[in-house]
């Protein structure tokens, strides 16, 4: 019966972190996935959210979340994206359901878009996170791409950008990294998000922004969402994904947002029972544990705070190993250019390593990678920066 069926290509993240648990080398470093490690190499939960499940144990029932989610994870995702203040939330202007992670909230999107709106497409930035692709794909929404990434200076390629955004076809739906792009750790500045906003607004295209990383850009959540406020302030209707994985270090728990500004209330609650439609067939309705974790944090101010000082100290270690991999590399006399490292942001360093040498890493030094020659900064720490920039020398010099 299933004779036919042929083994799935290996996922280009996940299966990174499946050959680095089969490697039983003691020097064997995994900087592939983008999940948060403390210096001494191991996953950290965070004080908020040990303190938020001590609240949770013996205290709440484990009842079935509405097809929507938590109200309150929701209420308060919403202030993170849109704004404590936001007249759009008080307006009552926003459908949004608690959705399983970023992939699952952008996935919701996907097919929203495809049941509502069957003949877009969705313009994509060259490169995304891999499974950006996948998931549009699934959801049978043709895609386009556009430029991003400008290889020979590291960094944006700002005219080739607003050149493609300029070429689509008026009501274009793109997706957008609102912060600490993946895997290019390249973002716009904030004036240069304004000129996207101005150009999207001749060509009514429509933003969905991925914000997967918000505080890990900046260190500060709220000014991680200046893009989006940018938008907002601009009058644009947008969607946008949020996800606790990476924030809240909430990455097995799988609680994220998927959000869509409408015109009035009346369309809102329209668009929200319908998101609520394709989510009940596929999983009923979202699970609980981690959206009470998310909505004890940010319904406290206590919690809120220390969660905040936090993210900081994730985002300033990861900053600190920028600095320290940058200076390894220096010291022991690469003579590359390695300023991106320390000038690019969020988790991932693009490295400019070929697959080539990506392999090479691999094969020789046991060090685990994605083979576009994205590092995950997550993973680097004091005590192996000195062993992976020496690693890096030996397979990039001329
Ligand atoms: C990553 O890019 O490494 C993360 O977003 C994890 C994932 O699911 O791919």
């Amino acid at each position: 019966l299933f004779g036919h069926v042929e083994p799935a290509p290996k996922d280009p993240i996940l299966g990174v972190t499946e050959a680095f648990l089969a490697d039983t080398s003691p020097d064997k470093i995994n900087v592939g996935v983008g999940a948060y490690r403390d210096d001494n190499g191991k996953p950290l939960v965070l004080e908020c959210v040990r303190e938020a499940e001590r609240r949770i144990a013996g205290n709440l029932n484990m009842e079935y979340l509405p097809m929507g989610g938590s109200i309150k994870t929701i209420e308060e995702s919403l202030k993170l994206a849109y704004g404590e203040n936001s007249e759009f939330i008080k307006d009552k202007k926003i459908a949004a359901v608690q959705a399983l992670s970023g992939t699952g909230a952008c996935r919701l999107f996907a097919d929203f878009q495809k049941r509502f709106l069957p003949d877009s497409q969705i313009y994509i930035p060259t490169p995304t996170w891999a499974n950006h692709h996948n998931i549009w794909r699934d959801a049978q929404v043709p895609q386009n791409k556009f430029t991003y990434y400008h290889a020979e200076s590291r960094g944006l390629d700002f005219a080739g950008l607003m050149s493609d955004i300029k070429k689509a076809p008026n009501g274009s739906f793109f997706l957008l990294h609102a912060c600490a792009h993946n895997p290019t750790g390249v973002d716009p500045t904030e004036e240069q998000w304004r000129e996207i906003s101005q150009l999207f607004k001749e060509k009514k295209h429509f933003p969905f922004f991925d914000m997967a990383y918000q505080g890990f850009a900046s260190g500060d959540p709220e000014r991680d969402a200046k893009a989006i406020r940018i938008f907002l302030e601009d009058g644009h209707q947008i969607g946008c994904a949020q996800s606790y994985a990476k924030n809240m270090g909430l990455y097995g728990q799988r609680v994220g947002c998927l959000s869509i500004l409408c015109e009035d209330e009346k369309q809102a609650v329209a668009v929200k029972s319908q998101l609520q439609q394709i989510a009940r067939p596929m999983y009923s309705n979202p699970p609980v544990h981690g959206a009470l974790v998310v909505s004890i944090i940010l319904n406290d101010p206590d919690l809120k705070s220390l969660w905040l000082k936090e993210v900081k100290g994730m985002a300033d270690r990861i900053i600190g190993m920028r600095k320290a991999l940058k200076e390894n590399l220096e010291k022991i006399g690469s003579p590359l250019s390695w300023e991106h490292v320390t000038n690019q942001i969020g988790m991932f360093c693009y490295s400019g390593m070929t697959p080539e040498q990506v392999d090479r890493i691999t094969n020789e030094f046991h060090i685990y990678m994605t083979r576009n020659g994205r590092i995950s900064m997550a993973g680097v720490t004091s005590g192996n920066v000195a062993y992976l920039a020496n690693a890096i020398h030996e397979v990039t010099k001329p």
